[in-house]
């Protein structure tokens, strides 16, 4: 497994692994500077629910730490601007507020003691998200394991592994727990289009890692469903309402569709970091807009399509919560309408 972001404690600086670039080139970039930050994760080279998440609270530690403000009451008034600044640099998952609003609360409390206890307190923070990441991801992979039967093919969609949150990831951390358990596993990857994390990411990660793992277009679900070949599916969410509906990446609410269908359980993964209790439904998940170059020319050697076609490129989509069997989290494995309940 790969750790995706972290902290490189002499330097204070924001280590991360450039997804853009992968699978073609494994590369350790740096970052201390909030304006780099917030394009780092505009631009994916830092992507996925719980990655953002930690990814924002290590960077904006990073740029604490060069702050020159002497009185606590600048020092905050930077601090705060900064995870706003950041909190906006997607909108659809949770955990990049989530992470900011925990680190602006983090200084608040830490007041008082001057500002190099609040650089310390922020710091310790931002390891702090670090940490519970990892465990939070290993509790779902235990929880989810319990689903997997020994010789299991499994679907997933998009990315949501290692590289999207800081080691087991949330999706295939189930898979990872069974593959350390020994069970025979195949995982099935759809490609994911437009970004291509299913292909470029997923099928990396479970490479490297030793895991059977098929790649099929997008458009072949229904075809490997039908076959018989698909026991249960895995994804991630990039915010869960309260009423269980999941936000994740483009496609899967249709994959839910064909699961429906074919009798097939279909399980998102989820730490309570990507729950927003504060919306109600579905319908108040803001969904991301991306450029329709993502879809005409990024993959391909020359543009696709007509240079005046008019692009529809939705980053996400919303699964309802009665296409769902079940959410996995780190406190359990929930239905939909047991999520209200664990506020
Ligand atoms: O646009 P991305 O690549 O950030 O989208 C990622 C996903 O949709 C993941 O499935 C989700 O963030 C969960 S990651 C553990």
């Amino acid at each position: 497994m790969i750790d995706t972001v972290w902290l490189d404690e002499e330097k204070d600086l924001l280590m991360y692994i450039d997804q853009t670039l992968l699978p073609n080139e494994l590369r350790v970039c740096s970052c201390s500077d909030i304006f780099d930050l917030s394009a780092i994760i505009k631009r994916l080279a830092i992507r996925g629910a719980p990655a953002i998440g930690v990814g924002a609270a290590i960077g904006l530690y990073a740029a604490a730490s060069r702050f020159e403000e002497e009185s606590e009451q600048g020092f905050l008034y930077s601090f705060t601007k900064c995870a706003e600044y950041v909190t906006n640099a997607r909108p659809t998952a949770v955990n990049l507020s989530w992470a900011a609003n925990r680190m602006v609360k983090c200084a608040n409390e830490s007041l008082g003691h001057g500002v190099e206890h609040l650089k310390s307190a922020l710091k310790a923070e931002a390891l702090k998200i670090y940490n519970e990441d990892i465990e939070t991801c290993k509790k779902i992979g235990i929880y989810g394991d319990t689903l997997i039967k020994d010789g299991a093919g499994i679907l997933t969609h998009c990315n949501a592994g290692s590289l999207a949150a800081v080691r087991y990831g949330t999706a295939l951390a189930p898979i990872y727990i069974a593959a350390e358990k020994g069970k025979r596993i195949h995982v099935y990857a759809d490609e994911t289009r437009p970004l291509l994390q299913g292909a470029r990411l997923t099928v990396y990660e479970l490479c490297e890692s030793g895991i059977d793992v098929t790649l099929q277009c997008d458009n072949m679900a229904a075809s490997l469903m039908a076959s018989g070949r698909i026991d249960c599916i895995f994804v991630g969410a990039d915010r869960v309402a309260k009423n269980g509906d999941a936000a994740n990446k483009i496609g899967t609410s249709g994959v839910a569709i064909i699961a429906k269908h074919y009798g097939i359980p279909f399980y998102v993964c989820a730490p309570f970091s990507t729950i927003d209790f504060s919306c109600e439904s579905g319908k108040d998940i803001i969904i991301e807009q991306r450029d329709g170059s993502e879809v005409s020319t990024l993959h391909y050697q020359k543009r696709m399509t007509h240079e005046s076609a008019k692009i529809y490129n939705p980053a996400f989509d919303v699964t309802p919560s009665e296409l769902i069997t079940g959410i996995i989290t780190e406190r359990g494995i929930f239905k939909g309408d047991e999520i209200a309940n664990q506020q």
